[in-house]
């Protein structure tokens, strides 16, 4: 693929380059069509990740604590990070009971210095990082004209700006050993515009962004990168707390995910190697394949339909 892409990256434009290029991505497109419709029904096997250090940020509650249950069960390093020391080393407890291993690190995301310096110690503790979980997220549920600025840079912080702080503090080694693993936590929020959660939204849709970017940009290396993997995941409302108040008018049809289900999931398709997915599975089709295609007008009305979303709330 990469000698494939030195080939296309050309100034000439001749009618014979062309028409060869021409074909050759229309027979590329095609077999990449193919091939991801045989990975629908037969997924890749699960990786071995036995000994493998696994660096997960928001670990103290959620979503990152039971993905860090689930990795130390199958043998990873788990590293926790999380701003809030209590509930972290709560996490690290659950971790080594089960006689599994862990290290625990106390930093907030959003301090790009503290980020390096976790790194750095994170190296000499325990080693080069094989999968980063950018995880640690906040969601204030309310419309957006009353949100306030710190209110607003705070989530973008989190949500976003930690993301590009982790990844340039992990990817270089991964790029040095052409081994590793990105794993970030859109939402279902990124898939889709939804009422009270406006700067929420456009976090996830730019850690979509950031991630497809990422991807792009990293086949384009002249060395190999084929190694470094990614995963975007899409939850729905999972039972955490975060959403606080969830509207659901086909609450059978449409059900809140427990956090231990949405860790299966995800760690699932890390193993597999999927770029990205939704939890549950079904939003994925929904949106890509009905939702997009239709004209936005069209797509509001559906959402009316549903009238699923997050009531505002105060803290
Ligand atoms: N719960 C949902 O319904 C849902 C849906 C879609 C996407 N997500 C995403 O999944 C991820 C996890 O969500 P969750 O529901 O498990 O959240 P949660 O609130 O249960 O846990 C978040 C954890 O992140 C930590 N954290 C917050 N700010 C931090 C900081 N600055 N530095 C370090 N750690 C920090 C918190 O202390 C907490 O332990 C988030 O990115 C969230 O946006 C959640």
């Amino acid at each position: 693929m990469k000698l494939l892409e030195k080939i296309f990256r050309t100034h000439d434009n001749s009618p014979l380059r062309l028409i060869r290029d021409l074909l050759w991505t229309i027979l590329l497109v095609n077999y990449e069509i193919l091939r991801s419709i045989y990975k629908w029904f037969i997924p890749n096997e699960r990786k071995d990740i036995r000994g493998e250090v696994v660096l997960i940020t928001g670990t103290g509650h959620g979503i990152g604590r039971e993905m860090a249950l689930r990795f130390a069960r199958l043998g990873a390093k788990v590293v926790c990070v999380d701003i809030n020391p209590q509930s972290n080393e709560e996490t690290y407890n659950m971790i080594t009971s089960e006689l599994g291993y862990a290290f625990k690190y106390v930093c907030d995301v959003t301090d790009r210095t503290a980020v390096m310096a976790l790194a750095e110690k994170v190296r000499k503790d325990v080693g080069d990082v094989d999968i980063l979980v950018n995880n640690a997220g906040i969601m204030p549920c309310k419309p957006f004209l009353q949100q306030t600025e710190q209110e607003i840079r705070l989530l973008m912080d989190i949500n976003v700006n930690a993301n590009m702080w982790l990844i340039q503090a992990f990817l270089p080694a991964m790029v040095e050993r052409n081994h590793g693993h990105i794993v970030a936590m859109s939402s279902i929020a990124g898939l889709m515009g939804l009422q009270n959660l406006v700067p929420y939204c456009g976090s996830k849709y730019a850690v979509r962004g950031i991630m497809e970017a990422l991807a792009i940009e990293l086949r384009c290396e002249p060395r190999d990168t084929s190694g470094i993997k990614f995963t975007t995941v899409c939850p729905y409302i999972v039972n955490t707390g975060l959403c606080k108040k969830p509207r659901i008018r086909f609450q059978s049809l449409m059900k809140v995910v427990e956090p231990e289900d949405a860790a299966d999931i995800i760690v699932d398709a890390v193993l597999r190697d999927s770029l990205e997915i939704t939890v549950p599975s079904i939003f994925y089709y929904a949106i890509r394949f009905a939702y997009r295609l239709i004209p936005f007008t069209a797509a509001a009305i559906i959402i009316n339909f549903f009238d699923s979303g997050l009531e505002a709330h105060d803290d």
